[in-house]
């Protein structure tokens, strides 16, 4: 067959389309196409006694039989033939039923197949069902007490970012006075505190409805209806933003003094977790973070004394700083009471300045979770030599948070 030079043309155009058709099939299944599942497991163990430290996220009780969960969720469905839609699995709560403890699991899945919702539950549950009936390693499941259900993705991810301090994206070394970006996810805990809408403070997530800041934001502004809350990365995009049902200020906070510069504030509506917006963890009243160890400070406050805001949350690194050093002559003089806790550097560089107060002072732990030391409360100035940034102490107030809030 003979074709004339405009067929030949238009035979061109045609396997032109085609292709760039094939493509953009392919980049919106490998981009769009995969659509996430979760299901809502739970099961009793019959090898494992109840632990009232089950109750607590951060203990290594809880961490432990979490992992030990985790990797037979892992190991059931990377043999099985879901393993490249199986995602991930999360221990979301354990509770107790006659002594034996009871988990409650999200799994998450991503398939393309997502018109035939009701098969893959199906496949998924079948997997499970054959794996909790025969060998399960070191944990006796009670597979007679198996149940799966499904669950709306919004949820899900609340449950499986339910966990307090752990974040989900770091980024390297150290505008605070002498701080450096942030990225989303970074410090999942940090609020902006909003009068009609203008950022004041910052503010730590302590639950979904429950945050904790300043006192002295509140100086001259205590009506909750003048306040919001936001979250995410940059001041001009939020990611979540709620308004504010009540404020609770210490009772023994007077301005124009420091002591006792904290505050609770209670949501309208509780947020959702995500994988940025998630709650810190709360100390032990009677923990005790050690002088020179390593914490960070995030805000949106001003980068220098009367200096420009970021958009960006900025991080500063830092370190905790003696009481006695503190209170020598050169630095504050007497002025740090037990209810306070200083950090940062004696030769300045790096600190909290303003529009940072409210805001965590936060540190990790061994296994990198993330605990509040302090909230942002004063300072001389910013980042001047001997005048490090001055911190409310929460372990000092962790009664009163519980009173308070129940937490
Ligand atoms: N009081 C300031 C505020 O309202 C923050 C003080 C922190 N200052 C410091 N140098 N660490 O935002």
């Amino acid at each position: 067959m003979k074709l004339t030079r405009s067929g030949k043309i238009a035979l061109i155009i045609l396997v032109v389309i085609i292709v760039a058709a094939a493509i953009g099939v392919i980049v919106y299944f490998v981009v769009y196409g995969k659509t996430p599942f979760y299901y809502h497991i739970s099961f009793k163990i019959n090898n494992v006694d109840y632990d009232s430290k089950f109750g607590k996220p951060y203990a290594q009780e809880y961490i432990d039989l979490n992992e030990r969960i985790v990797s037979l969720m892992n190991k059931t469905f990377q043999a099985s033939k879901l393993r490249r839609q199986y995602v991930k699995s999360h221990v979301v709560k354990v509770r107790q039923n006659n002594g034996k403890t009871i988990v409650d699991v999200v799994l998450k899945f991503k398939s393309c197949y997502n018109n035939n919702a009701a098969m893959f539950r199906d496949r998924a549950k079948n997997i499970l069902l054959q794996k909790l009936t025969g060998d399960t390693g070191s944990l006796c499941i009670d597979s007679s007490s198996f149940k799966l259900s499904d669950i709306d993705t919004d949820p899900a991810e609340n449950l499986l970012n339910m966990c307090c301090g752990r974040r989900t994206k770091m980024s390297p070394g150290n505008k605070i006075a002498g701080g450096l970006d942030s990225v989303e996810g970074e410090w999942p805990w940090q609020a902006s505190l909003q009068q009609n809408n203008i950022h004041r403070c910052g503010a730590t997530l302590l639950s979904n409805n429950w945050l904790l800041t300043a006192a002295h934001c509140f100086v001259n502004a205590k009506d909750p209806r003048e306040w919001s809350v936001t979250f995410g990365l940059r001041l001009s995009d939020s990611k979540m933003k709620r308004s504010v049902k009540n404020i609770i200020i210490h009772e023994k906070y007077h301005y124009p003094d420091h002591d006792n510069d904290i505050a609770i504030v209670n949501l309208s509506k509780p947020v959702l977790y995500t994988s940025s917006i998630r709650k810190i963890c709360l100390p032990e009243a009677n923990y005790n973070f050690p002088p020179d160890s390593d914490v960070v400070v995030t805000g949106w406050g001003s980068r220098k004394t009367d200096g420009t805001s970021p958009n960006v949350l900025q991080k500063g690194i830092m370190k905790i700083i003696d009481t006695d050093t503190c209170n020598k002559k050169e630095v504050y003089d007497g002025a740090i009471t037990n209810g306070m806790i200083c950090a940062g550097f004696l030769e300045g560089r790096i600190d909290a300045c303003q529009g940072d107060s409210g805001g965590p002072l936060v540190s990790s732990d061994s296994r990198g979770i993330w605990f509040l030391v302090g909230i942002v409360s004063w300072g001389h100035e910013c980042a001047l030599p001997n005048k490090p940034g001055v911190y409310t102490r929460v372990t000092y107030y962790r009664n009163w948070i519980t009173s308070k809030t129940g937490l």
